[in-house]
């Protein structure tokens, strides 16, 4: 391929080349790390042009509305894959043969148990605390008890402390909801899928053994598929700037955490739900409609940075959504049809159409978490728990890549120029 590149032109008639990289699929990008040669520097506050590392995992196409796991389209992989395959994929690059598929499977099955001693933990919260603060405490503690796999440069330690957070999650996430509710903590059981056994962690009881409904478990693992990975989103992003300083993958998980927390990202599906509670019923709606255009509040779970077509999530989300109800009898619940009313109004405005606003994945899954019968405070923790595999992903890359720099912004300074200190006395 013939070596491209942009040019920029100063007013004094001086030039400056800059190579423009190709990648696989997506854009170009033009290659601007000598650009501090010229004492600039760029100004891209939110990096909305800016690429800021190599990937070889996840590819979006917002205005087709594609979604690719290492080039498998998410729909193949929702249809036919199932999580743990979809991590293996994730973390590997590859999808794995039925041996491999075993012997993953059994790994994080068999690791999804915690240190009894971290069980400790839990009680140092207060018992109405946030599910999401006591994950990004005790996933950040996960590393006071695995000093075993915290060298970052050795590949085996990277993969121990990957099968670690991808097996314990859950049941840290599972935890955190019984200690809010005041129930014992529940193991995980040998027999029973990922999704099987989060179901099974949060709602069996020593006295009532949770059945766990097929339909249900399957739409769980397609929400952790969907979630799994979505390129460099604020919480990836903040794991890779976490990590970049050679913080174990411990301590970076849980700063991803703790950027996914946010509203205007994994607290979207939670934010969905106290929405519709607030509308309360269908005659609420227009005037609901009139404060998001008066721009007096949003409408949770639609629009998207990158998406500015239909998420492609979104879509097999909304199958699922249906499959749930259906299966739970619950079309005719009034959340559910205030959120379909809600839906429908919002997809033909004109106000939604001209900004390209689309329902995003989080609309359709705390609709389905909900019915569920999962509490509205645990939907950004299970996003968190399928979001880990993703995290770990890019953390993983960027580490192994040899040319791995610290992540370090610069900025516009806009503050006060030098001046003097004033003894307080002489103040005004
Ligand atoms: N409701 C009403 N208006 C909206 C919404 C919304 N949900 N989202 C964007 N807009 C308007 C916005 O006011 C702006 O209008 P105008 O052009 O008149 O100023 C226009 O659409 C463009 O919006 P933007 O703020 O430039 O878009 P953005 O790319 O910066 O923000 C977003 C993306 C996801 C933060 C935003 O759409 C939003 O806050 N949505 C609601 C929260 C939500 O559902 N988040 C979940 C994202 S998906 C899960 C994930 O990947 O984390």
């Amino acid at each position: 391929m013939e070596n491209r590149k942009v040019t920029l032109s100063y007013e004094d008639g001086k030039s400056i080349d800059f190579p423009v990289l190709p990648g696989t699929l997506g854009p170009d990008v033009v290659d601007i790390r000598t650009f501090s040669k010229t004492g600039m520097f760029t100004f891209d506050p939110g990096f909305l042009a800016t690429s800021a590392c190599e990937s070889k995992i996840t590819f979006i196409d917002g205005d087709l509305g594609q979604l690719y796991y290492r080039g498998y389209p998410i729909e193949q992989l929702a249809e036919h894959s199932d999580f743990l395959e979809s991590c293996y994929l994730l973390l590997n690059g590859e999808l794995p043969n039925a041996e491999e598929k075993k012997n993953f499977d059994y790994t994080v099955l068999r690791h999804n148990m915690l240190h009894d001693q971290i069980l400790s933990f839990f009680k140092g919260f207060r018992r109405d605390a946030h599910p999401m603060a006591v994950m990004v405490g005790v996933v950040g503690a996960l590393s006071a008890f695995y000093h075993d796999s915290l060298d970052i440069n050795d590949p085996h330690h990277r993969e121990v402390s990957a099968f670690r957070l991808i097996a314990k999650v859950p049941t840290i996430a599972a935890q955190a909801y019984r200690y809010n509710k005041g129930l014992p903590f529940s193991y995980p059981k040998a027999g029973l899928t990922y999704a099987e056994n989060f179901l099974h962690m949060m709602f069996s009881t020593p006295v009532s053994e949770y059945k766990v409904n097929p339909v249900l478990a399957r739409a769980l693992d397609r929400i952790f598929i969907l979630h799994a990975d979505h390129e460099q989103n604020a919480s990836t992003s903040t794991v890779r700037l976490a990590g970049s300083s050679g913080a174990n993958p411990f301590a970076c998980i849980a700063a991803g955490i703790a950027c996914l927390w946010g509203p205007s990202h994994g607290g979207a599906n939670e934010a969905v739900l106290k929405m519709l509670d607030e509308i309360g019923s269908v005659d609420n709606v227009p005037a609901f409609m009139e404060g998001v255009k008066n721009k007096t509040h949003k409408l949770m779970g639609f629009g998207h940075r990158v998406y500015k077509n239909m998420d492609p999530r979104a879509k097999i989300m909304k199958q699922t959504c249906d499959e749930v109800l259906n299966e739970l009898g619950l079309h005719n619940d009034p959340k559910f049809k205030l959120a379909m009313a809600l839906e429908k109004i919002a997809l033909e405005d004109p106000y939604f159409i001209e900004r390209k606003l689309y329902p995003n994945v989080d609309f359709y899954s705390g609709i389905v978490l909900s019915a569920i019968g999962i509490p509205v405070s645990m939907f950004t923790p299970i996003f968190a728990l399928a979001r880990t595999v993703g995290w770990i992903a890019h953390w993983t890359e960027m580490i192994a890549d040899p040319g791995m720099k610290i992540g370090r912004p610069r900025q516009l300074y806009t503050g006060a120029v030098r001046r003097d200190y004033v003894p307080v006395a002489e103040r005004k």
